[in-house]
């Protein structure tokens, strides 16, 4: 296997299936022995040029909590890209102070562009409609954690699979893993054809519901997901279906025992408050997931684990 020192993770693809059992690995040693002197002497730049709680933060703490320091920003609009700076020339800099970045943008591709422009490894935490791999490999761990397995689970990704970049990322590492998988999603917010056409080519046995009443009763995992209102070139459209799609506790009577609810979060209409008190919640777990996960990656990209 590879080393993942001074990579960059720009997508999920980006790592093989030995790869990212190894980011679980050593995410799982981490959750439990913590060590708060791994990354002593070395700074994280936080570059988020869109709005994030769990992922920022997560990202940040991590650095913390293993000895380094983090720089950053939370909104592109108080750096010198207000001036007219291109991202390109702002990541080449930034990389000439830090030792790795973390950086979200609402660009597409937007994440490969920065790490062209700096030799230090720059993690993905999202870009635009594409990728959110460290999302994925968080819920690689979490399906872990709660089911004991990946393999020969029947998993639903539900909601806005045509914006939403957490399932295209977490969709393309499901294909190292034997599961089946349910799409549940309106007509027009379908998981996109090119995701389909690589699950197809992995030979990844998958179905497509426009109900979650089709699917709830028959899975391991539901990942449910937000309507991306501000990807919508439509706002008239995002209206129409935001309150369509809603998971509410009376629809959890007949699951399976061992059914997982995820979510990366946040949540807005999607998923009722009711449901969290229940055993299939896993939500919240799943984000505080991001943080060992984070720790490991940042570690592994660095060369310090
Ligand atoms: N899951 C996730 O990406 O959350 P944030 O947008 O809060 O970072």
């Amino acid at each position: 296997m590879a080393s993942l020192a001074g990579r960059s993770i720009v997508s999920i693809k980006d790592l093989s299936k030995e790869e990212i059992l190894s980011v679980l690995g050593k995410a799982d040693r981490l959750k439990i022995n913590p060590e708060p002197r791994l990354l002593e002497g070395m700074v994280l730049g936080s570059c988020f040029f869109e709005p994030s709680t769990r992922t920022r933060l997560s990202f940040e703490t991590a650095m913390s909590k293993l000895g380094g320091k983090v720089v950053g920003f939370a909104d592109g609009a108080v750096t010198s890209a207000k001036k007219g700076e291109t991202m390109w020339d702002s990541m080449r800099i930034i990389g000439q102070y830090v030792d790795v970045i973390a950086m979200r943008h609402p660009l597409e591709g937007a994440a490969r562009r920065a790490s062209e422009a700096t030799n230090k490894p720059v993690l993905n935490g999202g870009d635009g409609a594409n990728q959110h791999p460290t999302q994925t490999l968080l819920d690689l761990f979490t399906i872990r954690e709660c089911q004991g397995r990946i393999d020969g689970l029947d998993i639903a990704l539900v909601g806005d699979l045509k914006y939403g970049r957490t399932t295209h990322s977490l969709a393309q590492a499901l294909t190292h893993f034997n599961v089946r998988l349910h799409f549940v999603a309106p007509d027009s917010l379908q998981m996109p054809d090119y995701i389909c056409e690589e699950l197809k080519n992995a030979g990844v046995e998958f179905h497509i519901y426009d109900k979650m009443e089709d699917v709830i009763n028959e899975v391991d995992i539901f990942y449910l997901t937000r309507i991306q209102g501000e990807r919508f070139p439509d706002q008239m459209e995002y209206e129409r279906i935001k309150n369509v799609f809603r998971l509410k506790k009376e629809m959890l009577s007949d699951v399976r025992n061992n059914l997982k609810i995820m979510h990366p979060l946040p949540r807005v209409n999607e998923l009722d408050e009711k449901i969290d008190d229940t055993s299939h919640a896993y939500y919240f777990e799943e984000a505080q997931n991001g943080l060992f996960v984070r720790q490991a990656l940042i570690a592994s990209v660095l060369g310090k684990i």
